[in-house]
């Protein structure tokens, strides 16, 4: 067997313990290899933080949200010696192959290392949904749902008040839990990233469930940006770590409707309740394949690649393909949806 380090970057979410698990119990009963985890993604590796996965330590995790690993958004590529220090690291614990779990920013590390002589296989993750070389991620589901119910909950409570009800939901650069999480609790505008959207419309689509005596939900993704102006949504504002933070759209948009309808609206940002807590069962088995397919992965010392979810199958692609293309909602489902915003 190998010594195979394993680490979670990036924004956490449900399913990363189930790839922990399946990575660890095949890694270990098939292989013979030892798993050694690194804490608080690449920051493991360069600062040597490790907790060793036995298979004790992944147990009772598999339906657990959240990474057991902890995560961050360090980049060794922006870190003083960070890819000297991770070769160190691993050279010092006996480590031969790293898998790295994460979404763009990771995977592209994950990318750069492997043509600076670290062996990595990547797995994707992000509720998003995003990552252009995979069909889905898991994280995604599960956001979705969380997202779904809290539409169904604000619908009740909307029509007593005869309110509208704007409902916040994350995705940045992609409107897809928008999209999805708008379908399926039935709204009545869905609004994501990938086009500007017109207020006029939105009051147009909300007065007209007003008309029909009902009230409107309307579900717009924290990325979505209205028509003229509006840059200051779309740039967003800078937190201590120097991470944009978006959201604001929501509840900026709600006041407009009040003000242009003369409905009482409220809003309502999910923001990290769509990242937390336990995955579904969709979630649990996407991270679970891609566990297990990532440590064939490296026993076939296939490094360079990711796992991907093509179809039903679970198939290899380069890493230098899973950040070429960001995946975003054609415009087309958009304008489908909108039939039955009614
Ligand atoms: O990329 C995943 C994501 O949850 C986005 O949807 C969201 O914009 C961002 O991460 C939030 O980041 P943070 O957890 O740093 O606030």
């Amino acid at each position: 067997g190998m010594r195979v380090g394993v680490l979670t970057g990036g924004g956490d979410c449900p399913g990363l313990n189930a790839v922990l698990r399946a990575v660890t119990r095949k890694g270990i009963s098939v292989y013979e290899h030892e798993i050694l985890g690194f804490r608080s993604g690449w920051l493991g590796p360069i600062e040597g933080l490790t907790m060793p996965l036995g298979l004790d330590r992944v147990e009772e995790i598999l339906n657990r949200g959240g990474t057991i690993l902890g995560s961050s958004r360090t980049n060794p590529y922006k870190t003083d010696d960070g890819v000297t220090r991770i070769k160190a690291t691993m050279q010092e614990h006996g480590v031969d192959a790293l898998v790295a779990i994460g979404g763009e920013d990771t995977l592209g590390v994950a990318d750069r290392l492997t043509h600076d002589g670290v062996p990595v296989v990547g797995v994707p993750k992000t509720i998003d949904n995003d990552l252009g070389a995979t069909d889905y991620t898991f994280g995604f589901d599960t956001a979705v749902h969380i997202a779904t119910e809290a539409i169904d909950r604000l619908r009740t409570t909307a029509e007593s008040h005869h309110r509208a009800l704007v409902v916040e939901v994350m995705g940045r650069h992609a409107g897809w839990i928008a999209l999805h999480s708008g379908l399926a609790g039935g709204a009545n505008v869905i609004l994501g990233p990938e086009k500007r959207f017109s207020v006029e419309r939105v009051c147009e689509w909300v007065e007209r469930r007003f008309e029909r005596q009902y009230a409107p939900i309307i579900v717009v993704a924290e990325g979505a940006v209205p028509e003229g102006g509006g840059e200051v949504l779309l740039t967003g504002e800078k937190d201590a770590f120097g991470h944009v933070r978006l959201g604001g759209v929501g509840t900026w948009l709600a006041e407009e409707i009040a003000q242009r309808t003369g409905k009482e609206s409220r809003a309502v940002v999910l923001g990290h309740t769509q990242r937390g807590g336990t995955p579904t069962a969709y979630d649990r088995v996407l991270a679970t394949r891609f566990g297990l397919h990532a440590i064939d992965a490296v026993s076939d010392g296939d490094y360079g690649k990711m796992v991907a979810l093509r179809g039903t199958d679970i198939v290899r692609v380069p890493l230098s393909e899973a950040t070429a293309e960001l995946k975003t909602v054609p415009l087309e489902r958009y304008t489908e949806a909108e039939v039955l915003f009614g």
